[in-house]
């Protein structure tokens, strides 16, 4: 829960930003490798995990239910799990630090074992509500308590047995649609979710990768159901993380920004689930090229090739929301570039992560002079020359400090975060990798 003392830091206008770059693994992926790897019995090997705040706080909640959770000299990681239902109950409460993924997708498994366990986490995650995934472990059988509003901390204990239950996600949410399916896997009969909207399947593709009887169909309504059968005879794997293509986002946005960029970024995660933001800057007419497309343990992956281009403003359709709900604060620095209005709808989701990310996002356009208005469910940007200048907020986001250093490599003036630490959640070495492209950031402040 203890976060480093704030360090701001400084994006420089550079460029041109060139070169060949990986991205680190998967967030959503690796989360759900380290956790599927605990709840089967042998070694699931993964290559390429994402090695960032959030998914350490993974690795260690697992080693907490028993599993074993190494990296080797390789820099693969290796898993020895105990088998659906047979994780076992923590010492001490499990602290998930920044980690919305980690916590609500664990507490889904946790709701499913008959013994108490409590998650704590940092100031920005005990904010966020965990009602939406407490809500379906009850009607299983769960007991909660927790703070007003569903909050951390909370405990969570498992009825013997629990109940398989049926249920319509009321929200857009993968995370809670695989809470939902991880609690499935540790109780005996059919688990059925229904989902209204669809979201990021890699729940659904890693059970069935690792063994389980799931089956997705989509009915007359365009909804999703999925079946699963519990207490599956899981197979321990080995499989390769792809590049997490919500992190691929900041350096595209970069270099689509940077005048005279050309740079291709490999091994991107395409699964159309995730793949919202780069149909919005194709529209929005980003140089933007996807090659060398392939299949890559159950995903599409391919190489992305994206060269500086003049950006124009587009209208954003809800529909596509899900497919990149986390790529808004990065569109929204995109759209300050670009010529006329960027009109992003459907955000209601984005108020109620890492922090508030149309306010937040929208403190930073303010502060950094863009032109822009907000509503409950949505925001405008119209953008043309980026002054840039200001100082921004990063309210424990990784997300909103990313996005704002990226603005200041395009900017007429640096463009300060208050906090570069909290990058660590998701992509520790951002700066380095963009720093190599030919980036400049200045950890004292802004330059003059
Ligand atoms: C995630 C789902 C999304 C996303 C988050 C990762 C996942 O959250 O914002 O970063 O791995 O399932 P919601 O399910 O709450 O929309």
């Amino acid at each position: 829960m203890n976060h480093a003392s704030p360090s701001p830091l400084s994006a420089l206008r550079s460029g041109p930003l060139k070169g060949r770059i990986r991205i680190p693994g998967d967030k959503s992926i690796s989360h759900r490798a380290l956790m599927f790897g605990a709840m089967t019995i042998g070694e699931t090997r993964i290559d390429g995990l994402l090695e960032s705040g959030d998914v350490l706080n993974t690795a260690d909640a697992m080693r907490a239910y028993g599993a074993t959770v190494e990296r080797g000299k390789d820099g693969c990681w290796h898993v020895y799990g105990l088998g659906p239902g047979g994780l076992l109950e923590p010492e001490q409460p499990i602290d998930f630090g920044n980690a919305g993924t980690g916590v609500r997708l664990c507490i889904g498994i946790a709701g499913a074992h008959p013994f108490a366990t409590t998650f704590v986490g940092d100031a920005s995650l005990s904010g966020r509500p965990m009602g939406r995934v407490l809500e379906p472990l009850m009607d299983m059988g769960a007991d909660v308590i927790a703070r007003t509003g569903g909050r951390l901390p909370l405990t969570i204990r498992g009825a013997d047995p629990m109940a398989p239950i049926s249920y319509r996600v009321p929200v857009p949410s993968a995370q809670v649609k695989s809470a939902v399916l991880l609690a499935g896997i540790n109780i005996e009969g059919t688990t059925t979710v229904i989902e209204p909207v669809a979201t990021r399947d890699h729940t659904e593709r890693m059970l069935a990768g690792f063994g389980a009887d799931i089956e997705t169909e989509v009915n007359c309504e365009g909804e999703t159901i999925i079946r699963l059968q519990g207490l599956p005879k899981f197979s321990p794997q080995a499989f390769t993380v792809p590049g997490d293509p919500s992190s691929a986002a900041f350096m595209i946005v970069a270099a689509l920004l940077a005048e005279g960029s050309d740079v291709t970024l490999e091994s991107i995660l395409l699964n159309s689930s995730r793949t919202g933001l780069f149909t919005t800057l194709q529209e929005m007419g980003a140089d933007l090229v996807i090659e060398n497309e392939r299949l890559s343990g159950g995903e599409t992956i391919g190489d992305i090739r994206v060269r500086h281009s003049e950006l124009r403003g587009v209208t954003v359709p809800a529909e596509r929301a899900p497919s990149m709900i986390d790529e808004y604060p990065v569109l929204a620095v995109a759209a300050a570039f670009a010529r006329g209005e960027t009109l992003m709808q459907g955000l209601a989701e984005m108020r109620i992560k890492e922090s508030d990310r149309v306010a937040a996002v929208a403190a930073g356009l303010a502060a950094n002079h863009v032109e822009h208005s907000e509503g409950p469910d949505w925001l405008s940007v119209t953008g043309g020359v980026c002054r840039g200048g200001g100082t921004v907020t990063t309210h424990l986001d990784h997300r909103i400090a990313m996005s704002f250093l990226v603005m200041g490599l395009a900017a007429d003036q640096p463009v300060t975060v208050d906090d570069g630490n909290v990058i660590m959640t998701s992509f520790p070495n951002f700066t380095d990798i963009l720093t190599g492209l030919g980036a400049e950031f200045s950890a004292t402040g802004a330059a003059a």
